[in-house]
């Protein structure tokens, strides 16, 4: 047995950033002027948050991301909720910035490891929440990238458009709408027909979601507990769709595939939160798949449900969120949009 993960700002230092990265160098966030409060779920009374699919949201609902991103990066650098400064928050838990405390020599790295879906869904809940607060609207939510489905197959135009916060120029302008996504795509074009590589990608799913995930702890990735080395490894879905997508949407001329193909840069295109959104979803998704088998869900490890990260809110509080805090996303007053789920039925 071992000890849930603690992350704590006076252990964030330097990251270890590959060669030739881009700047910024360093990434962890502001030092707060008292300790981290505990999170509270939000009040029930909330608006209920529905993430709709950007492929079908609609240009009004994609202008209101749009503006949200553009609030945000119009913050002050110095401030958490800047676009700059929740960019970094991916750098600083995904480079070894953060240490483990009692374990200086130890990172706090959360891919590869029972935390990628629980840190993942608090990151784009609080993004989703300081979107909200700077849009002064209670009820905002966030576009996800459905490329799971295939009218969703594609970046979603709104991010292609070169004078939109949206865009990002460092991105593979060979992937560009129309062009479809490739699921497990790994540097080299496939060259499928649409229909080829729309049936790919569906089966790639079907194996990714249903025959190499049925259970929890090969779903979720391997346990990583205080004491022990990051990164023991990864759940089927982090390797792809997750990590390909990644791949697939940075721009493979740069020598990390910035922004997208490196965790230290990932967050800072905003298409990212679309992304991790789509994988929220799925992760929701394979908890209703498989309910009624018990053996699917059943996961009560303390060490990971007490395990825990830091984070700024929309008021600018630091927040200590554990892995039990996000487990039920109505309680976290959000839903998705229902999409068709067509890879359910292409297995292969
Ligand atoms: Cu933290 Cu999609 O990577």
């Amino acid at each position: 047995g071992g000890r849930p993960i603690v992350t704590d700002l006076l252990h964030c230092g330097k990251p270890t950033l590959p060669a030739n990265a881009l700047p910024p160098y360093q990434c962890c966030p502001p030092m707060p002027t008292s300790d981290p409060v505990d999170f509270r779920l939000p009040d029930p009374s909330e608006p209920l948050r529905t993430r709709r699919p950007a492929h079908v949201a609609g240009a009004d609902y994609m202008a209101k991301y749009e503006r949200a991103i553009a609030l945000m990066k119009a913050l002050p650098r110095s401030d958490p909720r800047s676009f700059y400064q929740q960019a970094n928050v991916h750098c600083a838990y995904c480079t070894g910035a953060y240490r483990q405390v009692g374990y200086p020599e130890l990172s706090v790295q959360i891919h590869f490891s029972w935390f990628f879906f629980p840190f993942h869904r608090a990151y784009i809940y609080f993004f989703e929440r300081i979107a909200g607060k700077l849009l002064g609207d209670p009820g905002f939510a966030l576009p996800f990238w459905s490329w799971d489905v295939p009218e969703g197959m594609r970046l979603p135009v709104a991010f292609a458009n070169a004078s939109s916060p949206l865009y990002d120029p460092l991105r593979n302008p060979r992937h560009a709408p129309p062009k479809l996504v490739d699921l497990d795509f790994s540097r080299r074009e496939k060259n499928y027909t649409d229909e080829q590589q729309i049936q790919y990608n569906l089966r790639i799913m079907y194996n990714q979601m249903i025959t190499n995930s049925p259970s929890a702890s090969l779903f979720y990735g391997q346990p990583l507990r205080a004491g022990e080395a990051d990164m023991p490894g990864p759940g089927p879905m982090e390797i792809y769709p997750h990590n390909t997508m990644h791949l697939w949407a940075g721009d493979l001329s740069l020598p990390n595939v910035e922004n997208m193909g490196a965790y230290y840069s990932a967050g800072r295109d905003p298409v990212f939160y679309t992304h991790h959104a789509n994988i929220d979803r799925l992760w929701d998704t394979w908890c209703n798949i498989t309910r009624g088998d018990q053996r699917h869900l059943v996961f009560t490890d303390p060490d990971w449900l007490e395990s825990s990260f830091l984070f700024y809110d929309e008021e600018a509080r630091l927040v200590r969120i554990t892995v039990r805090d996000v487990l039920n996303i109505d309680k976290l007053r959000y839903a998705y949009d229902k999409v068709d789920i067509p890879w359910l039925n292409a297995r292969p």
